[in-house]
């Protein structure tokens, strides 16, 4: 099989990495790719976000199965056109994908569905919004209905704060994205995600997770893409996370396929887990990134198995076959990210590094210039361990990331606390 996976970040890094494992897979093309990427796969300049220009690559290169890594080329409309030209991808339709596209739609299909999830409202209007907040407890979480890259997401603590966020929405701060605000009740308890794989028919739960969002240790400071994760979440128990699929996922599938637009690809559930209870905080239409590292880690070829199996609608019956073991990423990030990361830094001591089924350094934002490997990105590198314990996989990621020679780069050094703690 010919496989083009689109992309150039962590998460793709480990989809080629879990990918290139499997003996089904003759010739893989990562675009863009990264510098990691291209010790696996060829890398290729192409417009991910040109539905046409994807169509003709594939053509071009007899591509077989494609893999879409971020949302924007779903949104955009890749995988439909590629269906539409009889090349089989992993990924919804950009219809289905407006599960992430807008947090609006997404509220208003939990209403239809009866998924528990947040008291919401939305507004178009900067006024209104404004009279809400007026009568709204706090804290309460303001959003930008589209999507604002990880930004566009305040959880208030005053109503000052709240209104701040709006006017920001409203005044252009996340272009397009905030023209629309949608306003919910906060929602106390411990986030984690649930990974399903749809096709349309059947829904295979593939993996838990738990992120950290804030830049800072002990999860403090401004919001970030993610700065580790790990996997399994050992908060969503196997008791939970059937609650999920049965309160959460199932009826979301069965009211996208209902609406005549069903969901093929893998749907990335946020939860909130508050009294042995699940809530839904927001869908998200791909992998998470990082998350995708440490499941990648734990799940090597048979993702694509499953990835194939679901692009084609076989998954009834499918599982991953576990082996019974925990992986966790840390992401090295460049100096100022998230406001203003520093790129074109060296990066060094990446020779010699391990490269196995237990240590793992994907590359994230990196190039090559000169010879050299230089940061080009926020996030930049994921050391990635994985054991038979969370703390042996944590102590193997970790040994990655000290040996990084990077003095313009840092990470957090408490990845996995919440879960390793007691
Ligand atoms: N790590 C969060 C995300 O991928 O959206």
């Amino acid at each position: 099989m010919n496989i083009l996976i689109l992309g150039g970040g962590g998460r793709e890094h480990a989809l080629a990495w879990a990918v290139r494992q499997n003996p089904k897979c003759d010739r893989l093309i990562v675009a863009p790719g990264n510098a990691g990427i291209a010790a696996l796969a060829r890398c290729a300049a192409l417009d991910i976000l040109d539905p046409a220009a994807v169509v003709e690559f594939c053509a071009a290169e007899a591509v077989d199965f494609v893999i879409v890594g971020p949302e924007a080329p779903l949104v955009a409309g890749v995988a439909d056109a590629l269906r539409a030209a009889g090349v089989l991808v992993f990924g919804p339709s950009a219809a289905a994908a407006r599960l992430e596209a807008s947090k609006a739609f997404t509220k208003a299909l939990c209403a239809e569905a009866g998924v528990p999830t947040a008291e919401w409202a939305a507004f178009e209007e900067e006024g209104a919004a404004l009279a809400y907040l007026a009568g709204h407890p706090v804290p309460v979480v303001v959003k930008a209905d589209g999507l604002a890259a990880g930004k566009g997401v305040t959880v208030a603590a005053t109503r000052d704060e709240a209104a701040a966020a709006v006017r920001a929405a409203f005044g252009g701060a996340f272009g397009p994205a905030g023209a629309r605000v949608v306003i919910e009740a906060f929602m106390p308890g411990e986030e984690a995600s649930l990974f399903v794989m749809a096709d349309g028919q059947s829904a295979v739960p593939v993996g838990t997770a738990q992120d950290h969002k804030r830049v800072g240790e002990g999860d403090t400071g401004p919001n970030t893409g993610g700065m580790g994760a790990y996997s399994p979440a050992p908060v969503l128990t196997p008791a939970l996370e059937a609650q999920a699929m049965d309160l959460i996922v199932r009826p979301t599938l069965a009211a996208m396929a209902r609406r005549g637009t069903p969901f093929q690809g893998v749907l990335y559930a946020g939860l909130m887990i508050a009294d042995g209870t699940v809530r839904l905080v927001e869908f998200n239409v791909r992998f998470g990134d990082p998350e995708c590292q440490a499941l990648m880690m734990r799940m090597g070829a048979q993702a694509l198995d499953l990835m194939h199996a679901c692009a084609e609608g076989r998954l009834a019956g499918a599982a991953v076959n576990w082996a019974d073991d925990h992986a966790l990423t840390v992401v090295l990030a460049a100096e100022g990210y998230p406001a203003a990361p520093r790129t074109g830094t060296t990066i060094g001591g990446l020779e010699g590094l391990p490269a196995t089924a237990s240590q793992m350094l994907f590359h994230a934002g990196t190039a090559e210039a000169g010879g050299r490997i230089v940061a080009a990105g926020g996030r930049v590198l994921n050391a990635t361990g994985r054991g038979a314990t969370l703390a042996e996989a944590r102590e193997r990621a970790y040994a990655l990331a000290e040996a990084v020679d990077w003095p313009h780069g840092f990470f957090r050094r408490d990845i996995g606390w919440r879960a390793l703690r007691g």
